[in-house]
């Protein structure tokens, strides 16, 4: 029997596909979803829907405090911290960028970047703005954080000027993840005290992240990627000793002030009006993430990763990751060949099969498309991504055979798919 939500469930679909398909070919009746295959915002679980259809409520309430403690302490877990805090301010990563910076840094502080994509160029940007001083160091895109470099500018700051290491765990701009635990070692094996920021709104809650371990002082990251929830949350955690740093720092800020959340937050309220219903939808997102097991979640986008790595190899194209290392588990950036323009094949794909794939940003403007493997996302959804990429890049004119990607991609799933006993199923 179906319930009242399951309807309004269907009626938000319809009206969600009435609207993508007068975008679309006028004309033609087409039922189904629209794939959404782009790194963010990702597919929500029905449950994570479910949980935030309800009425808006009193976030002053005597009760409210019993929903929001164990939240705060339930995304410790999915930080992987025990001794942080964990901070939801309504935002998106950006606004994380911006509250790791202005509550920690003061104007004329020296912080080291690399840049190797649209997303750590807009962090390094946001520093700059914010009145610090950016050591830039530009790597080639398709790799990462270079430990090498960031090794040496460390051992040589002697005298400590550098007040905050900066890394994009996972680029998204070009599907490339780096090595926060070496750039821990780095930090270590020079005996600096910098503070490590790292971006991680494409990679927590999908891809392995430690924060204690690593020794990670702010680990920044949003609603609509790995949580699975629409835009508007900033979620940042942040260790002891980048409170600490907060105490002193001069960044001006207001809206993303540490101390004021910190104080309202310690009886489990909020210094101002909270984004109460992405809230209860988060409940239900940790609930997921900490039932299938992180460790599970991490082999799942590893599983599904590597199915669509294997179709790019089989369609003869490559990623713009330059080596395995930096291969992300959450997005995948196809380098379209030589001639052609990837911006074709996502625009055929949108208009002729009804799905979004990635956009190329900046430098890769043309040169890639990307497909997303992020958040609740399986084979099948796989699949259906690269059938239509591989329809799209042949109606373009790139010479891809038909099926081969799919059908690489279909052999690693059957490979590594849960054995079963059908004796034993019903
Ligand atoms: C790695 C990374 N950092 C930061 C951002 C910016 O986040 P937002 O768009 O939520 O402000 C994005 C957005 O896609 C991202 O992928």
């Amino acid at each position: 029997m179906r319930t009242v939500s399951d309807l309004s469930e269907l009626k938000a679909v319809n009206q969600n596909n009435v609207e993508l398909n007068n975008k679309a070919e006028k004309g033609s009746a087409m039922s189904g979803f629209h794939g959404l295959f782009i790194p963010g915002p990702t597919n929500m679980p029905f449950g994570v829907r479910q949980a935030m259809d309800i009425p808006l409520e009193d976030q002053r309430s005597p009760d409210f405090p019993a929903f929001t403690l164990p939240l705060f302490q339930d995304l410790k877990k999915v930080f992987k911290t025990e001794t942080g805090q964990v901070f939801l301010f309504p935002g998106s990563g950006t606004g994380g960028w911006e509250a790791s910076i202005t509550n920690t840094l003061s104007p004329g502080d020296r912080v080291l970047v690399a840049v190797f994509g649209q997303f750590s160029h807009l962090w390094a940007d946001l520093c700059q703005r914010h009145g610090l001083i950016v050591d830039k160091v530009d790597v080639e895109w398709g790799e990462g954080v270079p430990l090498d470099i960031y090794a040496e500018r460390l051992k040589a700051d002697k005298d400590h000027k550098i007040k905050a290491v900066l890394c994009c765990h996972n680029e998204t701009a070009t599907g490339v993840t780096s090595d926060i635990a070496g750039v821990r070692k780095a930090l270590d094996a020079a005996g600096h005290p910098a503070l490590l920021m790292v971006d991680g709104v494409s990679s927590i809650a999908s891809i392995d992240f430690r924060m204690d371990e690593w020794g990670v002082d702010l680990a920044v990251s949003g609603s609509q990627k790995g949580f699975m929830l629409p835009t508007g949350l900033a979620i940042v955690a942040v260790s002891q000793k980048a409170l600490e740093a907060s105490k002193t720092a001069k960044c001006p800020r207001c809206f993303y002030d540490f101390a004021e959340m910190s104080k309202a937050n310690k009886d489990g309220y909020f210094p101002y009006t909270p984004a109460t219903t992405l809230m209860r939808g988060l409940r239900a997102s940790v609930d997921t993430l900490l039932g299938e097991g992180l460790d599970n979640v991490f082999a799942r986008h590893n599983r599904l990763a590597e199915g669509v790595r294997l179709a790019v190899d089989a369609w003869g194209l490559s990623l713009c990751a330059k080596e395995p290392k930096w291969h992300s588990d959450t997005v995948s950036a196809i380098c379209v060949p030589k001639g052609f323009n990837a911006a074709e094949v996502i625009k055929v794909a949108y208009h002729r099969y009804r799905m979004s794939l990635g956009t190329g940003l900046s430098k890769v403007a043309g040169r890639v498309f990307r497909i997303g493997h992020i958040g609740n996302i399986n084979e099948i959804m796989i699949l259906q991504a690269l059938a239509g990429s591989e329809m799209a890049m042949r109606d373009v004119g790139i010479p891809v055979e038909a099926g081969s990607g799919v059908a690489a991609a279909q052999e690693h799933f059957r490979a590594t798919a849960p054995k079963i006993e059908l004796a034993k199923v019903a």
